[in-house]
């Protein structure tokens, strides 16, 4: 049988040098646990933009289309900022979550209690939080018709629209209860029913599937009072289930609870391929972070975090998963920080490389 096949689009900003700790890892798994990848790289965002005029082009959508799992970097950065909007660098993120219909998007907010203190939280509140955002990717407002800035009258008017089908509503809240199932079984979905019909549909719709799963404690929160208390008492979630653009600012939100965005994975999720697997494309939450890139500062941990869910949720190897997640874990108690961690008064902080270094040895003192 043949390796699964992993394609590597790095990106820009810091998204190289973030992935080139994540192929140490990679190497490390085919070297010490006998699990191979057929990894292949492209380009996407600004650096596919430099080379060939767009942030994606043909061929490296249909190489996604056909790899078992996508690893992305990061998308972004000002030297982009004046670029027509259809040639921006997010346009080729957003194009690949489209056409791939990657229509769930996982967001864990999990903070290590070595990093508790990092929180703009008080520890007591952060400390052991284990949050798991799914966000509609697909569809709202990112997507629906119709867009624009047109001419009314001796004016202009931008206009994006809310659109969600039943459908769209339902395989996102399947997936949601699915997680809850294998966890706390409590899912909080949130909207603005109080003013948007698209809200009132949303509530009506998860309602309905949570028939099927009677176990999962169902609550329903508008979503400005689900940001409030995401900062007042963010303990009391389990999973959050909401809408694409609600679930763009409410998970930033939350990784911003556990200490360091440089920390955070995230898994997009679309329907089962034929190997059974979803498609999927795993990335970090954090941007390009153009201030620091190129200088070593920059944290691999969320991207490394990112291939352990991969690990997970493409290649069954959730064993494999825990380890690396454990190995990360370990390095921080150890008090090895990159600089996004650290605080005045902390010793040096160590570089990508470094870090990538310790997290490969704790990863060979796991056998
Ligand atoms: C995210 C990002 C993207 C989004 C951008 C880069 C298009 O903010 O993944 O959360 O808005 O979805
Ligand atoms: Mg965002």
């Amino acid at each position: 049988m043949s390796n699964p096949s992993l394609l590597i689009l790095a990106g820009d900003g810091i998204g190289p040098e973030v992935m080139a700790q994540v192929q140490r890892i990679i190497g490390w798994y085919g070297e010490k646990r006998g699990l191979n990848f057929d990894v292949s790289e492209d380009l996407v965002g600004g650096a596919a933009y430099d080379k060939h005029g767009t942030p994606l082009t043909d061929e490296t959508m249909a190489k996604a289309q056909a790899a078992d799992a996508v690893l992305l970097g990061a998308v972004g950065g000002p030297k982009y900022d004046d670029l027509d909007f259809s040639v921006k660098p997010e346009r080729g993120l957003l194009r690949l979550r489209k056409e791939m219909d990657l229509f769930a998007n996982l967001r864990p907010a999990q903070c290590f209690d070595a990093l508790a203190e990092f929180s703009s939280l008080k520890t007591e509140l952060v400390s052991g939080l284990d949050i798991m955002i799914v966000r509609e990717l697909t569809s709202g407002v990112y997507f629906g018709e119709p867009r624009g800035i047109f001419e009314e009258g001796n004016q202009r008017v931008g206009i994006n629209t809310q659109r969600y089908t039943e459908a769209e509503i339902e395989r996102g809240a399947r997936a949601a209860f699915e997680l809850a199932m294998k966890r706390d079984k409590r899912l909080c979905s949130m909207e603005k029913a109080n003013v948007m019909e698209s809200g009132i549909l949303w509530r009506e719709v998860v309602t309905e599937v949570s028939k099927d799963y009677p176990e999962v404690a169902l609550s329903h929160m508008y979503a400005d009072n689900g940001a409030m208390q995401l900062v007042r008492a963010p303990k009391q979630f389990d999973v959050i289930y909401t809408d694409n653009l609600f679930g763009d600012i409410l998970s930033d939100c939350a990784a911003m609870l556990t200490g360091s965005l440089g920390m955070l994975p995230s898994a997009s999720l679309g329907a089962p391929m034929e190997n059974g697997h979803p498609k999927a494309l795993y990335e970090p939450v954090h941007g390009s972070a153009p201030d620091i890139t190129g200088q070593g500062k920059a944290n691999p941990s969320a991207c490394i975090l990112s291939f352990a869910m991969a690990l997970r949720y493409s290649f069954d190897q959730g064993a494999e998963a825990d380890r690396l997640e454990a190995a990360v874990e370990k390095v921080l108690a150890d008090g090895i920080r990159t600089a996004d961690l650290m605080q005045a008064g902390d010793g040096k902080p160590v570089s990508t490389t470094e870090m990538g270094d310790a997290i490969l040895a704790a990863l060979d003192a796991s056998l």
